[in-house]
């Protein structure tokens, strides 16, 4: 076993991917490598705590690393992200093996504890500090080519205090990064290959609402902290930028500029993930979520104003404690109403610390499942017929890679495993089958010539014109237009 291998798995939301991808940049620039779980000396976690099923699965995951490193002496794990923050130091009692824990603001820092923990076998180091200022990271770890889609953050933590949610509390409060900095990174992701930027945030559209902003603002001498939406047109503006898409908004505070901006930036995405969490006036205050469904739809309506052909995607909580099933039938009606594209549903799960812990009339589990699966049906059944709807399109796909089997990632803020694993890639006879995003984040399949005759980097990162040929349950078909 080499003394300097690692192995990342990551859970949660694509604020803790794009850590994970920093983290695991900043290991290889410090001389270490990659290697299969439960062959690498350092093993870490990234963990979420959104809810309770993901949190349960960072305690099953850490047993199966000791398992797997029983005969590694000199093996150890490291616990990162949202839990790590949540749970801190008590990682330590209840897994001998964890020598490090990390939150959030505590990242920038782990590549130097790692690599100490390797020199000296008998620390133990938590970093779970909150600081005051963005932690900024180390951004000249390698100078290669990027992915076409990259990632950005602007802000960390969040201050909004959903009463069922334990965001902030794991991540803190809000700290917007510095504008210079975030349009710093943008540029050298397009000038390394980047055709598509997605700008990430618990809450971008209030980007400089923060004391961290107004103190970057008035160090510049210039008083006004830079907004959302000048930001947006600031990513906008990069030359060889194709694609711009943000997440994630809250629709309490979306400014009449960022909706204008749809309207007016032509990178600007036509897909925008507005999470609703419920449909019913009644729970939507008692979810502390500051708007109604009166301004939800306002807002949505100026979207479509702004830019006819937008596609919405939400996020749905059922079952919150109180929730009766006419406010249940309200979510629905709401769905219907919008007719979002995709959403992502989820049954209300007990966050401690939280306000909603302490609320009376929790629904059983029993209950909150059959409402899911209701959602869940109409959903799915709404998002085939989408889809079907756009056979016969012509449009334009970004390919980010050849066709993998099986399943897709999704940009949106979502739980889920993240695994640095590719799968067979699948050959098509004549062909080679690629995988792209139409400009709604679509995925499409498409058989492209041979990779030689897409020039020297082959089809990777190309905008192709493509006729949507076929609808399938998660994805389209296209082929190549001439
Ligand atoms: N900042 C984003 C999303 C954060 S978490 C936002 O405000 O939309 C992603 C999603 O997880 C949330 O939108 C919500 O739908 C869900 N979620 C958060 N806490 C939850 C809980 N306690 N139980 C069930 N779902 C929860
Ligand atoms: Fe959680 Fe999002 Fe609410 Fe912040 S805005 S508390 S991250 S649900
Ligand atoms: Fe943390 Fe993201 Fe999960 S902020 S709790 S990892 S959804």
């Amino acid at each position: 076993m080499s003394d300097r291998t690692f192995h990342i798995l990551t859970f949660g939301c694509q604020m803790n991917v794009n850590d994970s991808d920093w983290l695991a940049r900043a290991l290889v620039a410090r001389g270490f490598t990659e290697a299969p779980l439960g062959k690498a000396r350092v093993n870490i976690v990234n963990t979420c705590s959104v809810r309770d099923k993901p949190e349960q699965k960072v305690y099953s995951v850490l047993g199966r690393i000791r398992q797997a490193t029983r005969k590694l002496p000199d093996a150890f794990a490291v616990v990162g992200g949202c839990v790590a923050q949540q749970i801190g130091s008590g990682f330590f009692t209840r897994f001998p093996q964890v020598r490090l824990v990390f939150g959030g603001d505590g990242s920038s820092m782990a590549p130097q504890a790692i690599e100490r923990l390797c020199a000296e076998p008998g620390l133990r180091v938590s970093l779970l500090d909150f600081s005051e200022e963005y932690p900024e990271r180390d951004a000249q770890l390698d100078s290669g080519p990027v992915p076409p889609s990259a990632f950005v953050n602007i802000m960390q933590g969040c201050d909004n205090f959903c009463a069922y949610c334990i965001v902030p509390y794991t991540r803190g409060r809000q700290k917007s990064r510095a504008a210079d900095a975030v349009v710093r990174e943008c540029a050298e992701l397009v000038d390394r290959g980047a055709k598509e930027i997605t700008l990430l945030g618990q809450n971008v559209n209030s980007y400089g609402q923060d004391a961290e902003a107004t103190r970057q603002a008035t160090a510049a001498g210039d008083g006004k902290a830079v907004s959302f939406a000048e930001l947006l047109h600031r990513v906008a503006a990069l030359p060889g930028l194709a694609r711009l898409r943000f997440v994630t908004p809250h629709p309490k505070d979306i400014a009449p500029e960022v909706i204008d901006a749809f309207g007016t930036l032509d990178n600007l995405c036509p897909r925008l993930h507005l999470p609703l969490q419920s449909g019913s006036d009644r729970i939507l205050k008692a979810m502390g979520r500051k708007y109604d469904m009166a301004r939800y739809m306002d807002i949505v309506h100026r979207l479509k104003a702004a830019r006819p052909d937008i596609q919405l995607s939400t996020d749905i909580i059922v079952g919150f404690p109180g929730e009766t099933e006419q406010d249940f039938e309200d979510t629905l009606a709401a769905m219907r109403a919008v007719g979002f594209a995709a959403s992502f549903s989820f049954c209300y799960s007990d966050r401690p610390g939280t306000r909603a812990e302490m609320l009376p009339a929790k629904l059983d589990a029993a209950e909150k499942a059959a409402r899911l699966a209701r959602l869940q049906e109409w959903q799915n059944d709404y998002t085939e017929q989408c889809l079907r709807s756009m056979v016969g399109l012509h449009t334009m796909v970004l390919l980010d890679g050849m066709s993998r089997k099986p399943g897709m990632t999704t940009p949106e803020l979502q739980e889920g495993v993240h695994e640095g694993v590719h799968d067979g890639v699948a050959g098509t006879p004549g062909g080679e089958s690629w995988q792209g995003r139409d400009p709604y984040g679509q995925a499409v399949n498409v058989v492209m010539p041979p990779r030689t005759q897409g020039g020297p980097e082959g089809w990777l990162g190309r905008i192709v014109p493509v006729t949507i040929v076929e609808a399938k349950k998660h994805s389209l078909r296209g082929v190549l237009r001439a």
